[in-house]
C-alpha cells in the first residue's frame, strides 16, 4: 500500500524561528542586545564554514555576534583564558567553542571551563546532568532542533516508542534523553545493537545519527513511521547525504526529513533560541520560554509567510 510520506522542511521551519526570534529581539525591554561569541581553534575549513553561517543567522535577526579566531598551535591554557575573560563578561550571553579542536586540546575541560550560564551547546556538565535530571539547561541545538521539528509538525512523541540510531555526546545521547523527558519509551541502538533493522521496525518516530550514508532502507522502517535523518554523509559520487535511502523511504515512511535541507539548518535555529533564553536568564526583566516557543511551533509554522523569509542558508 502507498502511503503519502509528508517530507518536513527544515529550512521553513528555521526560518519561521528567525522570524519569531528576530521579533523576541526587536521588543526587548534593554537596551544590551543578546549577543553569541563563537571561538574556533585552528584551520578546519568545515568549522570556519559553520561558524559563518552562525554569525550570519544571528546577525540576521539582530543579535550582536562575533567569532574569535586562534591559530592551530593556541595552548589549552590560553583557550581557557579567553573563555574565563568571556565568562566575566556581562555584554556577552552565550560563547560557543566550535568542535572539532585540535587535539592537543581535552574537549571536556575547555567545555567545562564556559559558565553554564552562557552554554548555548548544552555541553557543560551541569547542562548534560540537568537535561537528565529534568532541571532547566540548556539543550544541546541538534536534538533540540529535531524535537522542534516533532512538535512543528504535530507528531506526537509522548508516549511514542522513538528509536534513536547513534550515541554521540552531541546528538544520541542528549536525544535520548531529550525524549525520555517528553514521556517517550526510548530505545537507543549503536554499532553493537543485534538485529538493528528488527528493533527501528519497532519505532513510531525514528531517529538516526550514525552517518552511515544509505544506512536504512525500508526493512528498517514500520509503514507510517516518522524518520528524522540527522546523518550528513557522503555517498559514492562524494554528495552530502543523510542515514536513511531517501527514495526507497518515500511512499513508505509517514514522514521523513531530506539531507540537506532538513535537521541542519534547525541546529543553528536552536543556537539562535539558546541565545535568547541565555539572554534571558541572565537578564530577569526579560521575557523569553523555550517551552512556549515550542508550543507555539504548528502555529508558527502555519503562519509562515514565505515573503517574510530571513535571507539565511
Ligand atoms: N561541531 C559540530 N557540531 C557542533 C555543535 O553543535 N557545536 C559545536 N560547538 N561544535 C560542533
Amino acid at each position: 500500500m502507498a502511503i503519502f510520506t509528508r517530507p518536513i522542511d527544515g529550512r521553513k521551519h528555521a526560518s519561521s524561528i528567525r522570524r519569531y526570534l528576530a521579533d523576541r529581539v526587536a521588543q526587548r525591554k534593554s537596551s544590551m542586545l543578546p549577543s553569541l561569541v563563537t571561538i574556533v581553534v585552528g584551520d578546519n575549513p568545515a568549522s570556519h564554514t559553520y561558524v559563518r553561517f552562525k554569525t550570519k543567522a544571528a546577525k540576521s535577526i539582530g543579535m550582536q555576534t562575533r567569532a574569535i579566531v586562534l591559530h592551530d598551535d593556541t595552548s589549552e591554557h590560553e583557550l581557557i583564558r579567553r573563555i574565563l575573560e568571556l565568562n566575566e563578561d556581562s555584554s556577552v550571553n552565550g560563547i560557543l567553542v566550535q568542535l572539532p579542536l585540535p587535539s592537543h586540546h581535552q574537549v571536556r575541560k575547555v567545555v567545562s571551563a564556559i559558565d553554564p550560564l552562557k552554554d548555548v551547546d548544552g555541553f557543560h556538565p551541569n547542562n548534560v546532568a540537568a537535561l537528565v535530571m529534568g532541571d532547566q539547561g540548556f539543550i544541546p541545538c541538534t536534538p533540540l532542533g529535531c524535537l522542534y521539528l516533532l512538535y512543528a509538525e504535530g507528531i506526537k512523541v509522548s508516549g511514542a516508542h522513538c528509536v534513536v540510531i547513534g550515541r554521540s555526546a552531541v546528538v544520541g545521547r542528549p536525544m535520548a534523553h531529550l525524549l525520555l523527558r517528553e514521556h517517550a519509551t526510548v530505545t537507543s541502538c549503536h554499532r553493537f545493537t543485534k538485529n538493528l533493522a528488527d528493533v527501528t521496525r519497532s519505532a513510531d518516530i525514528l531517529i538516526s545519527a550514525t552517518g552511515v550514508a544509505g544506512l536504512l532502507t525500508k526493512d528498517h522502517v514500520s509503514p507510517g513511521a516518522t524518520v528524522i535523518d540527522v546523518g550528513q554523509g557522503r555517498n559514492g559520487k562524494g554528495v552530502l547525504v543523510g542515514d536513511a535511502c531517501h527514495d526507497a523511504l518515500m511512499g513508505h515512511a509517514g514522514a521523513l526529513t531530506p539531507v540537506p535541507g532538513g535537521v541542519g539548518p534547525m541546529t543553528i535555529a536552536m543556537l539562535l533560541t539558546n541565545t535568547m533564553a541565555a539572554y534571558a536568564r541572565q537578564n530577569p526583566d526579560e521575557e523569553f520560554s523555550i517551552r512556549d516557543m515550542f508550543q507555539n511551533a504548528l502555529a508558527l509554522s502555519s503562519e509562515h509567510n514565505w515573503n517574510q523569509i530571513l535571507p539565511v542558508d
